[in-house]
């Protein structure tokens, strides 16, 4: 039936390191762990639902001096290829960057000890950007749903159980945040997605400076128009629509489905936000890192 046609992607996680993970990305992995990054990559790093597309586009308009046209060109999964994706149709993500002219963006979900080492040689610059897991846990349900590569998340109760325990791709919410905070060094900057909704001017200035760039007068207030969630929202280059529905179904839930901080309100109930809190406090002990539930 078509029902089951469409599950049939669905994968169950494997296990990489230690850190749960589709089984054609394990698959791929030798190819990975060998990548050679170039001295001029830049590296978009993040846990997923954290803003990774949102700040992909900044970076390809600051990359293209404002120049909403030339970020036209191509889907924004092929303007910044997926590092550690394989599918077993078309190219991985490591066969795409190889054949990407440099400078190069490329985006990862790795947590930071599985990042290929020559990135690290290379020094590289790294951008990676965090948001709050209330958020993120209950985007990452509704794209449970809509990108069927992912293993049924069953309700949003048992999803959640499952997130805090570190039992869904790319592992513990916590343990990334915190591995990527605790390597922040001179070539890596640390955002959150929750500043860049506050003020993404700031926010898109910092870029800049970590890169060392200047832009032209207005070129920044045409980048926030370019990449706001409306017109990323409309833009068939940035919202995944240009996928097969067998791979992500925008019926189910859009990939821009509201680009808000505290829908988690709309989701968690009481019992569970205390429970969330309680787990939160726990595992983020002893960190000098914070995040912002809500605005
Ligand atoms: S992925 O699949 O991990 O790469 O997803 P990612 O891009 O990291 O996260 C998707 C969430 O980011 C929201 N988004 C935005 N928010 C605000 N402004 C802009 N421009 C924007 N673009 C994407 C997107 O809507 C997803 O969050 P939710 O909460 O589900 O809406």
């Amino acid at each position: 039936s078509a029902m089951e046609q469409k599950d049939a992607i669905r994968q169950e996680l494997g296990t990489l390191h230690g850190i749960p993970l589709f089984k054609s990305f394990i698959e791929g992995w030798p190819q990975v762990k060998a990548f050679q990054a170039r001295p001029d990559d830049l590296l978009i790093s993040t846990y997923p639902k954290s803003g990774t597309t949102w700040l992909s586009e900044i970076m390809d308009m600051i990359y293209h001096d404002g120049d909403e046209e030339k970020c036209r060109r191509d889907a924004i999964y092929n303007r910044v290829p997926f590092l550690e994706m394989k599918v077993s149709e078309g190219p991985s993500g490591v066969e795409q960057l190889e054949n990407t002219p440099s400078p190069r963006l490329v985006k990862t979900h790795l947590p930071v000890q599985l990042l290929p080492t020559s990135f690290w040689e290379k020094d590289c610059k790294i951008i990676y950007m965090a948001r709050n897991p209330k958020d993120v846990v209950i985007s990452y349900y509704y794209f449970h749903q809509m990108a069927r590569i992912h293993p049924d998340p069953g309700t949003k109760a048992e999803f959640l159980e499952n997130f805090m325990a570190g039992k869904v791709a790319y592992g513990s919410w916590y343990d990334h945040v915190r591995g990527w905070w605790e390597k922040k060094q001179e070539r890596m900057l640390y955002l959150f997605y929750e500043d860049m909704k506050k003020d993404p001017w700031q926010e898109v200035k910092k870029i800049l400076d970590f890169l060392g760039k200047e832009l032209a007068e207005g070129t920044v207030e045409k980048i926030l128009h370019h990449t706001s969630f409306q017109e990323m929202k409309k833009n068939p280059a940035a919202n995944y629509e240009t996928l097969l529905p067998t791979m992500m179904d925008h019926s189910i839930s859009p990939f821009l489905r509201k680009g808000i901080c505290g829908d988690w309100k709309n989701h968690f109930t009481v019992a569970q936000n205390e429970r969330f809190d309680q787990h939160y406090q726990e595992h983020m002990a002893g960190s000098d890192l914070h995040f912002q539930m809500e605005m």
